[in-house]
């Protein structure tokens, strides 16, 4: 009991240390400000990620770490000692599979969905703050309570879903989003003191 205590207050020190601390602001990913995760001149990885991919833990079908962006992901969602911040750990050995090319006959994945031939986390998930989706999953599932219209994108032979009536969002194409901001320049003598 007292030692899984300190073995949980070690893990909050160190997260702590790794992770910027607006992080925790807001909770969710919009605490990470878009650079907790893009690192604009400090970039670890692909993307210009801010967190070093996770090279440890190892994807259980290829018995290899993980490449691309689930790397990036389980920088952050994974246990300390397995490669990651301690941050809601996914642990791939008891997860659907991500990091796979998928068997046709198993799972029909929309091509926008995969990443060089591959589900990965994004395949689920978009993690950009703009996503309203219960846990940034790509179908509003009404908070979890509707969650086949959400894996009939892929599994549509399982569920009782209309597929053809099921939205996905998505936040990689900016042609498709609408910019509400004019541009309005300052004049200089208007502007305050740089804070
Ligand atoms: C939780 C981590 C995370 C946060 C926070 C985040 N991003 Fe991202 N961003 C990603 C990932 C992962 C991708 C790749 C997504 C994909 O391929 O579907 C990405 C992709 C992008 C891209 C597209 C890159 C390309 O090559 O097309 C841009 C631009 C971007 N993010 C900007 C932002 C901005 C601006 C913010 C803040 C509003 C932000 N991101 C917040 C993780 C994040
Ligand atoms: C920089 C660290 C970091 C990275 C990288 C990161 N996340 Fe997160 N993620 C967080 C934090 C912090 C939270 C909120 C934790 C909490 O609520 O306790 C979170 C929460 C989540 C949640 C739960 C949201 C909810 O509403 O409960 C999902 C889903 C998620 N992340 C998916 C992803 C995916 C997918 C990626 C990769 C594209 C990713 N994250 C990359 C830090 C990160
Ligand atoms: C096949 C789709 C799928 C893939 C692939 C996937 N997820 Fe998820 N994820 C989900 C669903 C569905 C939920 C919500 C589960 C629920 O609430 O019952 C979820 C929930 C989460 C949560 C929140 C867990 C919690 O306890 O609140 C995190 C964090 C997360 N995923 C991160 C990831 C990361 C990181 C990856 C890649 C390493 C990933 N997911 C890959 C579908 C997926
Ligand atoms: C974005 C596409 C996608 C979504 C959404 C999705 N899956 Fe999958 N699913 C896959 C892929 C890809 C595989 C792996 C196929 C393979 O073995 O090659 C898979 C495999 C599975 C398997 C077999 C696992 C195994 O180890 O053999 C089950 C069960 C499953 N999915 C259930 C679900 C459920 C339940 C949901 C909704 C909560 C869901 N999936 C959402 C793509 C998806």
């Amino acid at each position: 009991m007292l030692k899984s205590m300190l073995l949980r207050l070690a893990v909050v020190g160190i997260v702590t240390l790794f992770v910027p601390a607006v992080l925790y602001a807001a909770g969710k990913h919009e605490g990470l400000n878009c650079t907790g995760c893009h690192g604009i001149h400090t970039a670890q990885g692909d993307i210009i990620f801010a967190v070093a991919p996770n090279k440890k833990v190892k994807n259980p079908r290829t018995n290899k770490p993980y490449t691309g962006i689930t790397s990036l992901c389980l920088g952050c969602h994974e246990t300390i000692e397995n490669g990651g911040m301690g941050i809601i750990p996914v642990s791939p050995s008891n997860s659907h599979p991500f990091g796979v090319k998928p068997d046709p006959k198993v799972a029909n994945v929309p091509k926008a969905f995969l990443r060089d031939g591959q589900l990965e986390c994004v395949g689920c998930h978009d993690p950009h703050p703009s996503n309203p989706n219960y846990k940034y999953l790509r179908v509003d599932t009404k908070g979890g309570a509707d969650m086949q219209k959400f894996c009939a994108v892929c599994h549509s032979s399982k569920g009782d879903v209309d597929i053809t009536k099921v939205e996905v969002f998505s936040s990689m194409d900016e042609r498709k989003a609408s910019r509400k901001s004019k541009l309005v320049e300052k004049p200089a003598a208007k502007t305050k003191k740089r804070k």
